[in-house]
């Protein structure tokens, strides 16, 4: 018997592993990334839809393998975990996505990259390597942009593109507000834009002659008020790569994007950084699966921080999660050893926890062995 121990340099716990991430960056940029909207209610939920469930397991039914693949579009990934589109990660540490891609190739964690990362899609391709790349993307309202974004990204072999659909505008973060902060205003997101031809080619200098005003177009084309479910047509018109939608909660838009022909959804409410009072992902889940019935992936986000929770996604119907803050927090504290640490010790506690709960495989994992007390 081998014993395992980690966590030497890192602690376990979220509250623990914040409170080392809140003691390494700058306070308005740990506030941009722990802070929710509003009252931060929907953060809150997030958190509490997890606890309420408590897992029943079964007992003697031989576990002395366990097989946590996945398959996503044709493709077997050894686990069921991404990692989420998370932007902006230079204000995290300085290798940002860099960093956060060597953690995820290290561990064959496929890693969505956000359209406002502050390294741009070709420089983190190569920090991928082989590993599963997906692209999250920002629809703008200039489709040149938009269509160079996505042409691009199927160039640098990013193999999905998930349209994030929850953000015609940012929600309220009240504490980006106090703390006056954009990390967008300040340049940290703008890896994709300034390194794009069709952006560049809006621009009336180049961003190195003028780079206020590069960032200033930037915000411009943040604006998503316009946008709609023919939105869809357009971006099938630029690729033939998989889609998906994150930030679906309602079973109706589930409905519609079969309707749409969308190849994948990710059940998100954005870790509760947009609408606040809003259902958590994990309750907007079994209403999202009934109506997809296995037609498509369903993926979640949105509280995702342990093992456990990771069980528990599964078991109400998700085919996979995305990992958002925790891996955040881990490149904080020390960079891709810091986020690898973290991933790794998610995926250990996910593995243990089907043990302990007798079951092999993800397909094994249903709801059955779910009750709300
Ligand atoms: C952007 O997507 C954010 O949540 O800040």
């Amino acid at each position: 018997m081998t014993l395992r121990i980690t966590n030497e340099t890192l602690p376990k716990f979220e509250s623990d592993l914040e409170a080392q991430a809140y003691e390494k960056i700058r306070k308005e940029a740990f506030d941009y990334i722990a802070r929710g909207a509003g009252d931060e209610a929907t953060m809150q939920e997030n958190l509490s839809a997890f606890d309420k469930w408590k897992i029943r397991p079964r007992v003697l039914r031989d576990v002395s393998k366990r097989d946590l693949t996945t398959s996503l579009f044709g493709t077997t990934q050894k686990t069921p975990i991404l990692l989420a589109p998370i932007g902006v990660q230079r204000i995290a540490h300085p290798n940002g996505e860099l960093a956060s891609a060597g953690a995820a190739k290290s561990l064959g964690v496929p890693f969505v990259i956000s359209s406002v990362s502050s390294y741009s899609m070709d420089e983190i391709a190569e920090a991928s390597g082989n590993n599963t790349r997906w692209f999250q993307l920002y629809c703008s309202p200039e489709n040149s942009v938009t269509e160079s974004l996505v042409k691009r990204a199927e160039q640098n072999g990013y193999s999905a593109i998930v349209i994030t659909v929850d953000t015609p505008q940012l929600g309220i973060r009240k504490s980006d507000h106090s703390n006056n902060y954009s990390p967008l205003a300040e340049g940290n997101g703008c890896g994709n834009y300034l390194s794009d031809a069709a952006f560049c080619g809006l621009l009336e200098k180049s961003p190195s002659e003028d780079m206020e005003a590069a960032l200033i177009k930037q915000s411009e084309l943040m604006d998503r008020h316009t946008l709609d479910w023919d939105i869809l047509s357009e971006i099938r018109s630029y690729t033939k790569l998989p889609i998906l939608l994150k930030g679906i909660l309602h079973p109706e838009d589930a409905q519609l994007a079969l309707e749409y022909g969308v190849d994948g959804i990710v059940v998100s409410n954005h870790g509760g950084r947009q609408l606040d009072h809003c259902i958590s992902s994990l309750d907007a889940l079994p209403d999202i699966c009934q109506v997809v019935n296995g037609r498509i992936p369903v993926l979640l986000d949105s509280g995702i921080r342990s093992g456990v929770d990771v069980f528990k996604a599964i078991a109400l119907g998700a085919d996979a999660v995305l990992l958002g803050r925790p891996y955040i927090y881990g490149l904080a504290v020390d960079g891709e050893a810091g986020a690898k640490r973290i991933i790794e010790n998610i995926l250990h506690e996910l593995e243990v926890s089907m043990t302990l709960a007798g079951v092999r495989s993800l397909s094994e994992i249903n709801a059955g062995l779910l009750i709300k007390p």
